[in-house]
């Protein structure tokens, strides 16, 4: 199986690039996907760059190029709850768009409003933080997913009152959503960068390649205890 992973920057793929063997790159529609090997498995690695689009174009590619088995997103993400903390990480339980209505979401393509985890992935993910050598805290959680960094404190409201989020970040759901469409089982991991209010920018500044290395860290332990 080819896993295929999706960070939206640089920070959230380098340490995973470290790992890497045996790589070769190809440039698809102005992205840069490197197929090699980490821990024994075989992957396709892509920086999709941010938003929506961007990353569902990212995985669709990984769908229909590289043909993956599965999909993971490994980022840093606002957290929009009250039991983690910057650093702390989620594990998509479901993921939803908040800036999407939902109504039209179920009515049409691709007719649901939220994404759930692959529960193979999940179970896979835990397994890993049990023997993780460092503490890590972390929920199974929902993540919203939308165009806009969150960062003013009316939207973030907004966006709790609306989605019911433990974090938001701009990316997940949009994979999630290729993947579903493409049957194929996909995991979001993602790690507090910020607490998505009025201080965002300045913790994300700070905490940006700290938590994306983290979450990183997590996908290096799931890939080597993989089958
Ligand atoms: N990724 C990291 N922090 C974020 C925030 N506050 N809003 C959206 N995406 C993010």
């Amino acid at each position: 199986m080819i896993w295929g992973i999706i960070g939206a920057m640089p920070s959230e793929i380098a340490l995973l690039q470290t790992q890497m063997s045996n790589v070769k790159k190809e440039t698809i529609s102005g992205l840069t996907y490197q197929s090699g090997v980490i821990r024994g498995k075989e992957v396709v690695l892509c920086c999709s760059e941010i938003g929506k689009v961007n990353a569902a174009m990212c995985a669709q590619t990984l769908a229909l190029r590289y043909n993956v088995g599965c999909m993971i997103n490994t980022g840093v993400a606002g957290c929009t709850c009250d039991d983690l903390t910057v650093l702390d990480l989620v594990l998509s339980r479901d993921l939803v768009f908040h800036d999407y209505d939902w109504k039209l979401q179920e009515k049409y393509h691709p007719h649901t409003s939220s994404f759930p985890g692959d529960p193979g992935l999940i179970a896979l993910a835990q397994k890993a933080l049990a023997g993780m050598s460092e503490h890590i805290g972390y929920k199974l959680g929902r993540i919203a997913t939308g165009d806009v960094f969150v960062e003013d404190e009316g939207l973030r409201r907004s966006i709790i009152e609306r989605t019911h989020p433990d974090c938001v970040e701009m990316e997940g759901a949009a994979i999630a959503l290729v993947a579903y469409s493409n049957q194929i089982p996909c995991l979001v991991i993602r790690c507090m960068s910020d607490n998505a209010n009025g201080d965002a920018g300045m913790s994300f500044d700070t905490f940006e390649k700290i938590a994306a290395d983290h979450s990183a860290k997590l996908l290096l332990s799931m890939l080597e205890l993989a089958e």
